[in-house]
């Protein structure tokens, strides 16, 4: 069963360990992240942008196939179906189709209609028992169409939005989704340092987990990251490791181009990319 994302954040903070986000886009990406995480004993989120909801045909049956894997492969470690960046609208639909938990992304909007917006879904949140992620400041780089500009946060504005209720919060620190430049600054620890003052218990959220190197990870984390979400490292190795499959000509031997062989060094790469994942993010064995 899905549950929320509450409980298994909330101890991830106490522990000092992060709960890996991955982002799914179809049935390998799904069986391939809750597969590692119940071999890994690991609590897990399942993204899903609004962009990869449309694909899979709308979040009714992304709700369908995960509730129908979660049966079929007995998994029994903590599971939340999250929307990633939604806007009210689809946090609406989400709540109606069976998700766990939403990501209001109200970054946006002027500071005072985030908190309107974000304070209408808190009381949906809390009485559909679901949880619920606020975002202040956005994330830069582009997802889905969604574009940021790599902006910080402003630490009084993050508690503001903290005090609301929400069940975490995602404060953009100079991280971006998608790859980092190479003139990329690195994330900006003091604005991380002085949010975690400010809003104490709150899990925080580290948006753009593709390519931030091992050891702000592990910084961000000690200073109260609890969800670190990674989307494009798998799709990168997905793609690698079947652009490999059919450059060595496989497809084209023997019954290689059955779609359950061609995607499957492809669906492999990315359960090495999540186990590698969980391991950083220390949330491995956590679900025992
Ligand atoms: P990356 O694609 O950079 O891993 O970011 C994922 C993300 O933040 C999803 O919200």
């Amino acid at each position: 069963m899905l549950v929320s994302a509450k409980e298994m954040l909330q101890k991830a903070k106490a522990g000092k360990y992060a709960v890996g986000q991955f982002n799914i886009n179809n049935l390998e990406w799904t069986k391939a992240v809750l597969l590692i995480a119940q071999e890994y004993k690991s609590p897990v989120i399942l993204g899903v942008s609004e962009g990869a909801g449309k694909y899979m045909t709308g979040y009714k049956t992304v709700v369908g196939m995960v509730n129908g894997m979660m049966e079929e492969l007995n998994i029994t470690v903590p599971v939340a179906l999250h929307l990633d960046h939604g806007s009210f609208e689809g946090c609406m639909k989400c709540v109606e189709a069976g998700f766990s938990s939403i990501m209001f992304d109200g970054s946006h909007y002027p500071i005072a209609e985030n908190i309107e917006k974000t304070k209408e879904l808190v009381k949906i949140c809390a009485d559909k028992g679901m949880s619920l992620e606020a975002e202040v400041g956005s994330i830069g780089g582009e997802e889905d169409g969604v574009i940021g500009n790599g902006e910080v946060a402003d630490p009084k504005e993050c508690k503001s939005i903290a005090d609301l209720g929400v069940t975490m919060l995602a404060a953009g620190i100079g991280n971006i989704h998608g790859k980092y430049p190479a003139n990329w600054t690195g994330l900006n620890f003091e604005v991380l340092a002085e949010i975690q003052k400010l809003t104490g218990e709150m899990p925080l959220v580290l948006h753009g987990g593709t390519g931030i190197p091992e050891d702000m990870i592990k910084k961000a984390i000690s200073l109260g990251v609890a969800k670190i979400n990674v989307n494009t490292e798998c799709q990168l190795t997905f793609a690698d490791a079947t652009r490999k499959y059919i450059e060595a000509g496989k497809d084209l031997s023997g019954k290689g181009f059955d779609p359950r062989k061609l995607l499957a060094p492809g669906t492999d790469a990315i359960k090495a990319t999540v186990k590698e994942k969980m391991e950083l993010f220390g949330s491995i064995g956590k679900a025992e």
